[in-house]
């Protein structure tokens, strides 16, 4: 499968894989285009490459016999002289096949090349992958709690079948046509009932990714349990609401996003150090977390009604100011007018009291 140079890769999709084996071999794979291997995979016609992952590419294809569109994930010999990347590729498809749920993608076909390329048929997500609609951005707590409820579902169904997944993170959650989640990439999941005959963590090497990647999981791949994978789930929390990976010493959700304070409390429980802090399961998980966003429809309705209360005294007293001012004002106006008249009525003159007067008056004083 080399490169065809007629059909040159688009600039913006990396195509290279650097694959690092188990003794330590560090082999280099390019995905072939859809064109090389438009025919190779029996009943599908393979249209155009849409991904290439940490182990092998990502088609999308169509499946001739439904008239369907599929994904074809491929695996080829190159990167995988080791038996266990194949072994694990394998794995990835009977869980697939074991776990029948709505939020997990939906395996349709396995099976092998002439020149050993391992290949996997699964639903097509047509929305691409989580990352890219998160796109960096921050998204509202209804939006985060519906997706979270959603991933913790499928969870929820892999840990019942004792499957852990332990590669949680936004480019592993699939985005369907209706705008539903799906689990994928279970490549690197971990079964406690063992599927195949290796164990998959036999090189001992350290599987998962950084930012996701809880404490007990970077220790030692032999100690996750499914609060590992909630851990990884807790930073997505995180990533959803604020549109930043938790790195060191990172702020508050509550600083970044509208979210209340419980949020923040929640996911600092959901990203302890010590597993056994966390929630004790992907439901418990779903429900705490829908219980931390809650808190602040009431704590907003406690402030609206204080606004409101304060709204009508302020109301009230200005309508009071109002009214005293009227009342002042046309006290003053009324004694204008009193003034006004009093000024303007003419005072009768009074005729000059005369002596024969003046003695009358002075004799009927006296007693
Ligand atoms: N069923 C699918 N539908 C659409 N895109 C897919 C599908 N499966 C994988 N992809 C794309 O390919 C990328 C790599 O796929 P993934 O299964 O995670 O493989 P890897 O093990 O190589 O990481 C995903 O992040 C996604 O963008
Ligand atoms: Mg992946």
């Amino acid at each position: 499968m080399s490169e065809d140079p007629a059909h040159p890769p688009p600039p913006s999709r990396p195509r290279t894989i650097v694959h690092h084996t188990q003794t330590g071999a560090v082999v280099r794979w390019d995905a072939p285009s859809a064109e090389q291997i438009a025919d190779s995979i029996p009943g599908l016609k393979v249209l155009e490459l849409c991904g290439v992952g940490g182990m092998g590419a990502v088609y999308r294809a169509e499946q001739h016999r439904l008239g369907r569109t599929v994904a074809v994930k491929i695996l080829p010999a190159a990167i995988a002289p080791d038996e266990e990347a194949r072994i694990r590729f394998e794995r990835e498809a009977r869980i697939l096949s074991g776990l029948n749920h709505p939020h997990v993608l939906q395996i349709h076909d396995f099976g092998k090349l002439p020149d050993d390329t391992l290949y996997l048929v699964t639903e097509w997500a047509s929305g691409g992958d989580l990352a890219k609609l998160l796109d960096g951005r921050a998204h509202s707590m209804t939006q985060v709690r519906d997706w979270v409820r959603q991933i913790a579902d499928a969870l929820g169904a892999a840990h019942a079948q004792g499957v852990i997944h332990r590669d949680l993170k936004p480019a592993n959650v699939l985005v369907l046509s209706d705008g539903r989640l799906t689990l994928a990439d279970f490549g690197l999941a971990h079964t406690t009932q063992p599927a195949g005959s290796n164990p998959l963590t036999s090189s001992g090497a350290l599987f998962g990714t950084f930012e996701y990647m809880a404490p007990e999981q970077m220790e030692s791949a032999g100690l996750v349990t499914p609060a590992t994978d909630l851990y990884a789930l807790g930073v997505m929390v995180y990533q959803m609401l604020t549109g930043r990976v938790p790195r060191g010493a990172y702020a508050r959700a509550s600083r970044l996003a509208h979210v209340p304070a419980q949020v923040d409390a929640f996911i600092n429980r959901a990203m302890a150090n010590d597993p056994a802090k966390r929630p004790g399961d992907a439901a418990e998980f779903s429900r705490l977390f829908d219980q931390a966003c809650r808190a602040p429809e009431r704590r907003r309705h406690r402030q609206l009604i204080t606004l409101g209360v304060a709204l009508v005294i302020l109301t009230l007293s200005w309508a009071r100011l109002a009214i005293v001012r009227a009342e002042k004002k046309a006290a003053e106006a009324e004694a204008r007018v009193v003034e006004i008249i009093r000024r303007n009525t003419p005072t009768r003159p009074t005729p000059p009291v005369t002596d024969a007067q003046a003695t009358e008056s002075t004799a009927s004083d006296t007693p």
